[in-house]
């Protein structure tokens, strides 16, 4: 009877399909920060930034207010304005493509492949390929659920074609590809891709409550984005525009004066959320490993099955972020699931069906893949501190739905 009620507890405790792990030490980390002189910018923003970019395998990183920020300063410090065209997909966070719409650009969204779920580079070409060379400014290829987009291959593509690349890496920090030289390229390592970006909201791998991070290996770009990060300010003696006289110096300029040269924003993260972000940086590995062994048995218990039209399956360098099966009856499963407490989650509704993008002519149809893909996947629950327990148990209940579906 104990051992029921046990079980029953344990259950019906709700199951996310993505949730945060914070410890001890990242309590620690936060109250440390919060008890010192600095709440914004202070000496935990660099030590982040450091430990990140080593960690990427990059050369500059710059801290964010968010992912959506750093796509923002992205688009603004490779210079989109109305007109220009950026392809990306149309199976991700709508953020991918605002940033383009942001500085008044265009989005043209190109398909994505049936069995990688990523931007299909065929149809990238096929776009490109078809049009004035220059019609195109750049590419947006996203590392979706966190399988790692070919860059190598992406970057020749691009050359032809005198595009840059954004890297979206938000479901993939500690991904990488093989490239064509059987090199592992990390997501975000700035080899292949112009900017590359992150995010640290809660379901990410790393979390900070918001914030994103942007990595390069462009020190032109990098200098760009610290001005942009906070509103176009700049503090060095050596790029200042107004004379010494006017900025109230004699010899020099006064020890206060700055200038803002450039429409920026406020995008920083506070010291507090680097704090946070940097704690969770040392585990990061810790968490990779257990989403690997989490999607392996999500893999090895569904691969057989009739029901199963598609997975994430087991792919080297994949990060997990999501774990997305494709199913028949997707809305009964996903309903079934909420009755167990199992919040399971859709990744995406296709961003050009949005109606936002709707209104500038996309439609059903523009996206067969994508369209296709999206009535029938289903993310399920994937975090480090998923329970094998607790994975059996939303192994076992959507097996139990589709055996009783089948019977009827
Ligand atoms: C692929 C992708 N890009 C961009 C973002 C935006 O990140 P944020 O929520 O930190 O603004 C997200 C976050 O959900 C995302 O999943």
């Amino acid at each position: 009877m104990l051992i029921q009620t046990l079980k029953f507890n344990l259950m019906s405790k709700a199951i996310p399909y993505g949730r945060q792990n914070i410890t001890q030490e990242d309590l620690a980390a936060v109250v440390s920060t919060l008890q010192s002189d600095y709440l914004t910018q202070g000496p935990k923003i660099k030590e982040f930034e450091d430990a990140f970019a080593k960690y990427i395998g990059c050369k500059y990183a710059v801290a964010v207010a968010n992912g959506t920020a750093a796509l923002h300063l992205n688009t603004l410090a490779l210079g989109v304005k109305s007109g220009d065209k950026v392809i990306t997909t149309p199976i991700t966070f709508a953020a991918s493509a605002n940033c383009v719409r942001y500085c008044g650009g265009d989005v043209v969204f190109a398909d994505i492949d049936a069995d990688t779920y990523l931007l299909d580079i065929n149809n990238v070409r096929a776009l490109l390929e078809a049009s004035p060379k220059g019609t195109y400014q750049g590419i947006i290829p996203v590392d979706f659920a966190g399988r790692a987009v070919d860059l190598d291959a992406f970057r020749k593509l691009a050359d032809e074609y005198g595009c840059w690349i954004i890297q979206d890496s938000c479901h993939s920090p500690g991904g990488y590809f093989i490239d064509s030289n059987c090199d592992k390229q990390h997501c975000g390592n700035g080899k292949f891709a112009d900017l590359a970006i992150f995010s640290f909201h809660p379901v990410k791998h790393i979390a900070a409550g918001e914030g994103g991070m942007i990595t390069t290996n462009n020190q032109l770009l990098y200098n760009k984005l610290m001005t942009l990060r906070t509103h176009g300010i700049v503090k060095d003696d050596a790029a200042f525009t107004n004379d010494i006289a006017f900025a109230g110096g004699v010899d020099s300029y006064p020890l206060w004066y700055m200038e803002m040269q450039d429409l920026g924003f406020n995008y920083r993260l506070t010291d507090f959320q680097a704090a946070l972000g940097l704690s969770q940086l040392n585990r990061a590995d810790e968490g990779m490993v257990r989403r690997r062994e989490i999607a392996a048995s999500y893999f090895e218990a569904f691969q057989n099955k009739s029901f199963i039209k598609g997975q994430s399956g087991v792919v080297d360098g994949h990060a997990y972020h999501l774990y997305i099966l494709e199913v028949e009856d997707r809305l009964g499963l996903y309903n079934y699931l909420r009755t167990k407490n199992i919040f399971a989650q859709i990744h995406y509704i296709p961003c050009h069906l949005m109606p936002y993008y709707r209104q500038m002519g996309w439609k059903e149809g523009d996206m067969p893949v994508a369209e296709t893909y999206y009535k029938h996947c289903i993310s399920l629950p994937m975090y480090p501190t998923l329970t094998d327990e607790e994975q059996q148990f939303v192994i076992k209940s959507i097996i139990s739905f589709y055996n009783a579906s089948f019977r009827n």
